[in-house]
């Protein structure tokens, strides 16, 4: 898979969904220095320059190679970047956990998340731009109580370029799993068992109804809604901005 490195751009999303007709099927686009990095729901994604992954992962269906893919089996780009940034995190022996739907947590503290944005053609997408942040050697996060880096987990600073290479092949390995009915199943029942919160009591806000329940993790149906019981033995699903945690 080709990477292009940048040193500053201001995001690796923007500037995939700017490049997206000349760039090749499957590709990386990454940078030493964002200076407008982009995050879930509108938010900025901070990040000291020089220290950390940012990237995003441009894939176009239906071309090179990568089988076509409906709209509605989009969740699995989820699972699968999800699966992928834990398992890289696993490899430097980080016990890490995914919050849903794509935050990688190390205990209680973010390490990283992931947005991805995606162009369509009718029912099926046209291109995905997976773009994720990894803390990888930034020490202090005075502006951010509950982020966490690689290098606050082990004491070790890591090569960028190193790192981003090892991650690449991750996904390169599991991308077909995607497009294959069984591994995918396999994928998905990863991603869920590893579930930050997964069957522990804990306090949730209802975003619809704006107000606190304790729950319990179930799970996460095929369609990507998570699934929380609460006291009362209901099981209530929601969809992403649905449902906050309160940490
Ligand atoms: C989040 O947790 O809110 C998602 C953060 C995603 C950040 C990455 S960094 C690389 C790519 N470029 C961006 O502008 N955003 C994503």
């Amino acid at each position: 898979m080709q990477i292009f490195w940048y040193d500053t751009i201001d995001s690796t999303n923007s500037e995939a969904l700017r490049r997206l007709p000349e760039l090749p099927s499957l590709c990386i686009l990454a940078a030493h220095d964002q200076t407008a990095g982009r995050g879930q729901r509108g938010n900025s994604w901070f990040t000291e320059a020089g220290k950390n992954l940012t990237f995003s992962i441009v894939l176009k269906f239906g071309q090179n190679g990568i089988p076509p893919l409906a709209v509605k089996e989009a969740v699995g780009l989820n699972y699968l970047i999800s699966d992928v940034v834990a398992k890289f995190l696993r490899g430097f022996g980080v016990d890490c956990q995914i919050k849903w739907p794509n935050d990688i947590y190390v205990q209680r503290r973010k390490i990283s998340g992931v947005l991805i944005e995606n162009t369509l053609n009718g029912e099926y997408l046209e291109a995905s731009v997976i773009g994720a942040g990894i803390n990888i050697n930034q020490r202090e996060f005075p502006q951010l109580a509950n982020a966490t880096s690689l290098y606050r987990c082990i004491g070790q600073e890591q090569d960028l370029e190193e790192g981003l290479s090892r991650l690449c092949s991750l996904f390169e390995k599991e991308l077909p799993l995607l497009f294959n009915p069984r591994q995918k199943a396999a994928l998905f029942e990863n991603y869920t068992s590893h579930l930050f919160q997964l069957g522990v009591p804990a306090r949730y806000r209802d975003l619809l109804e704006d107000r606190e329940f304790t729950g319990v993790i179930q799970g996460v149906e095929a369609d990507g809604r998570l699934c929380i019981q609460d006291t009362e033995g209901q099981r209530r699903l929601y969809r992403f901005k649905e449902v906050g945690y309160i940490l």
